[in-house]
Order: C-alpha cells, then structure tokens, then sequence
C-alpha cells in the first residue's frame, strides 16, 4: 500500500512539475513583432540634421480587443528609431504633449550637458526643447527616454523609450548585417503586466527592487515572432526594463557572436551562448541561421545573484521565451562576422589622475540620497579617472554614468570577460561586486549644470541611488545648481 501510495504520489509530483516545466515562460508566438520606424528628419541649411519628438498619451491594443493607455513619442507606444552619423550636427525638438511635465534623455550620448536631457533640464507640459550638439563618438546603440527626478519609472513604464542608432564611417565599411528591420533588428525589451485593458505598475512581491511584470514583450509586441530571410541577423538588444535582469541566449544553446556593448563595437568578436543585460544596458548581437529552423530567443537563469534573490527576482521562474526566429527556407547568403571590428575608444585608466569611490545602497550612493541642490562630485575637463563601485547592499544595482563611455578594468580584482569587455555606459553589479571603471571626461566644461550617475533600476533611481558631477576646467571652482558643494 505505502509502496503505491509513493507511485501515486510520484506520478503525481511529476506531472505537476513537468507541466509547470512546459508552461510557465513558455509564449506561443502569435504576434509579427513590430519593428520601430526610422525617425524621419531634415537637413537644415547650416547641414544640422533635425528631427522631431512629440511626447503624447495615446491607446493601443497590446491583446485583441482590449485597449490600453499609453504614452509614446510620435505614437501610441514607444518612439521611433533616431539614426545620426559620427561628426553629424543634430537638433531634436521635443515637444512635451503630456499633461505634466517631463524630460527626454539621451543615454550614451557624449554631449554638453546643457543638452543631456537630466532631472534639470524639465519640458514643462505643452512646451517645446531643443536640445543640440555634435555627435562625437563611434557608431552605437543608444535609447532615448524621460528622465524626470522620482518618476522616470512611471514615465518609462507607460511607454516612452526609444533608439538612438550611430553610424560612422569605420563601422559602415564592416560586412556587418546593415538593412534596418531585415538582417539588422532592434530589440526594446520590456516587461509588463495588465490588470485587464490597464497597464499594471503595481510592484508585486518585490517591493525593494521595483516593478517585475509577469510579461515579455519586445517592441511592443507581445509573444512575438520574426521571419528572417538572411543567414546572419544582426540583433541589437535594449533592456528598456525598469527593474528585470536578463540572460539571453537560444533555446538550442547555441553560440552568438557579440559585437557590441553600450558604447560600440568590440575590438574583436566574442562568441558566446549567454549574454546578462541589466537595465538600460545593449548589445549587439549576431545571430547565425540555418534554411527553415525556429529557434527561440529566451532569457536564462543568472547565477549571480544570491540564491534568495535569483528566486525573488524572477517570481520564482528564471527561465522565459523573448522572441521566435522563423527562417526562412532559402537564406540570403551574409558574410562571415569580421574578425577585427572597431577600436573602442574608452581609456584603458594608466593616465588616471583619481580615484573615487561609490557604494551602492538602495537609499541612496555614498550615504546620501540624490538632492537636486547638492552636486556630489566635481572632475576636471580632459582627465581620466578610477571609479570603483561596490555594491554590499544584500540585493542587485546596476550602474550608469551619463556623457561618458567607460571600460570596465576589474570585476572583484579579476580582469572582465565577455559583454564586460566593451564599451560600456551602464554595468550590472550584482551584490558582493566591486567593480573598477576607467573614465575619461572630454567634453565640454560646464561648472552650473550636472551630468548624473545612478542605479538603472528606476525605481531605485526614483528613491534616490543617484548623484550629481559637473566637468570644471582644471582649478576652476563649480558654481553648481545650488549652494550646498559637497566637496571630498
Ligand atoms: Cu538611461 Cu540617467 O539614464
Ligand atoms: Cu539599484
């Protein structure tokens, strides 16, 4: 009796886990993914390329037939994809359409920062900004979204992100996959859930690490599938999640040549099966295909997080599909990914003239909370400085540096592999982590208005893991947005 007790029992146990298995993060790809439009511009007579962003509310049916509310630049949803050459002079009109107001950001970008988009630079409701400058940096993927002081969450959440592509010269003479929405695919990833028709930005069970939505949608577009008729696809990975942490990598394990980071093209392809993005960060990716396959873009289990929170984190399921590849029959021949690709241009942190130190405390960096009124750090123009940044807080952070590209010398004193190698803006650092960050400050000096750093987690952001740092001329006193100088 107890031995067939057992057997009912084990039958039983095997059944539920094997249809929790099978179904949980599974999708049944239903849905064409959208590809974001290319953001129409114009060439000025003074050759400055100017394009134009209206903030608005809008309405889109993410399920059939039930409609929910939205925000989107120049759309329901989301924004379209801004696109400038290096050494391009660009202006973008931003018009604030929201009933409140707000700001727009333009992460990765090394530009005055006058122009950055921060918490001080706030488009009040029905007006206009026009932010310009030069673009002065290698071709990369950047994103574009508000950043308004204690509710960018909110403002991201509701749909308000887009990419920023670079172009130059160097990188257009690679044989990388080029044709926009074709062999060259731009992936805003998000996560959501819906109570009914309405966008749901409860935060869940996770209250000290922001919103987890119980969905994957990419573009926009929920449970999506792509049809690809090349036989290598160029993927270019956002993680616009306001909290979530992803593992890529194929249902089929197989290997993808990395190609870029944040900032830009690696020296050198790096072939690899996982690829960990925290918030805000990209990657570029290409994928190679064979005739007639499906495989399945998915995110992964992620062993650097403790243990809690790996099951925490992810509501106790690590493992979710993101998008299904369908290829094509007959595959366009592509060429073979370069074997030398771009030389990034991050200081490799010899010429170091500081070092500084930031600890990662969800109430706040350094034992301080973001205070508009109080700048934090202050750098001289033209220098390169060590940045370490340790997080002992018991849960994850990430880290973000606006104007700047960084190379990541050290992980926890051991040199970086990987997505770590490149060009970086924004770094994953799990708890137990110090990571050691070379940073050099060229732009332009401008002691009354702040660039920012912070945790990427926005509702951390919101809460206060951020900080403020002006660029001075060598010897030259900050003026600073308010009275209280924090000097070290
Ligand atoms: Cu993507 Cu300060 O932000
Ligand atoms: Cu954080």
């Amino acid at each position: 009796l107890t031995a067939l007790a057992l057997l009912v029992a084990g039958a039983f146990l095997w059944l539920w886990t094997s249809a929790d298995v099978t179904t949980v993060g599974k999708e049944s790809f239903d849905n064409e993914l959208a590809i974001p439009p290319l953001a129409e511009s114009r060439v000025d007579k003074d050759g400055t390329r100017v394009f134009d962003l209206r903030m608005r509310p809008g309405h889109k049916e993410f399920v059939d037939g039930r409609t929910t509310d939205t925000w989107g630049f120049n759309g329901d949803h989301l924004g379209p994809t801004l696109r400038a050459q290096r050494g391009e002079k660009v202006r973008v009109r931003v018009h604030n359409g929201l009933d409140e107001a707000s700001t727009v950001h333009w992460h990765g970008m090394h530009l005055p920062a006058k122009m950055d988009g921060g918490p001080h630079q706030m488009v009040a409701a029905g007006a206009t900004w026009s932010p310009h400058w030069t673009v002065d940096q290698p071709a990369a993927t950047l994103w574009y979204h508000p950043h308004p002081h204690g509710a960018t969450e909110r403002h991201v959440q509701r749909g308000l992100a887009g990419m920023f592509i670079l172009d130059d010269p160097a990188s257009d003479r690679l044989a990388l996959p080029t044709r926009y929405g074709i062999d060259d695919i731009p992936l805003i990833v998000q996560d959501v859930s819906f109570d009914g028709a309405a966008f749901d930005h409860g935060r869940g069970p996770m209250q000290n690490v922001g919103f987890l939505g119980e969905r994957t949608m990419v573009n926009g577009t929920l449970s999506p599938y792509r049809k690809v008729a090349d036989e290598r696809v160029r993927l270019r990975l956002l993680n616009a999640s306001t909290a979530r942490t992803y593992a890529f990598g194929f249902s089929d394990d197989r290997a993808f040549d990395l190609v870029g980071t944040d900032g830009g093209l690696l020296e050198r392809p790096a072939a690899i099966e996982r690829l960990q993005l925290s918030p805000g960060e990209r990657a570029e990716i290409v994928v190679t295909m064979r005739p007639g396959e499906r495989t399945v873009l998915r995110s992964y289990p992620q062993d650097n997080y403790g243990d809690a929170w790996q099951q925490r984190f992810n509501g106790g399921d690590d493992s979710f599909d993101v998008l299904q590849l369908r290829a094509a029959d007959r595959l366009r021949p592509s060429p073979g990914t370069p074997a030398e690709l771009g030389t990034p241009e991050v200081p490799d942190g010899t010429e170091a003239v500081k070092t500084r130190h930031f600890d990662l405390k969800r109430s706040g960096i350094n034992g301080r909370a973001m205070a508009m009124d109080r700048v934090d750090e202050i750098v001289t123009r033209g220098t390169t400085e060590i940045w370490t940044v340790r997080n002992t807080n018991g849960m994850p952070h990430n880290f973000h540096v606006h104007d700047v590209q960084f190379r990541v010398l050290e992980v926890n004193g051991e040199a970086p592999s990987g997505a770590l190698r490149g060009p970086k803006d924004t770094v994953f650092v799990p708890n137990g982590t110090t990571m050691k960050l070379a940073l050099r400050f060229d732009g332009p000096a401008d002691p009354n208005t702040p660039y920012m750093y912070h945790c990427h987690l926005l509702y951390h952001e919101d809460r206060g893991m951020m900080g403020q740092f002006v660029v001075v001329e060598n010897g030259r006193q900050a003026g600073g947005p308010g009275r209280h100088q924090h000097q070290h």
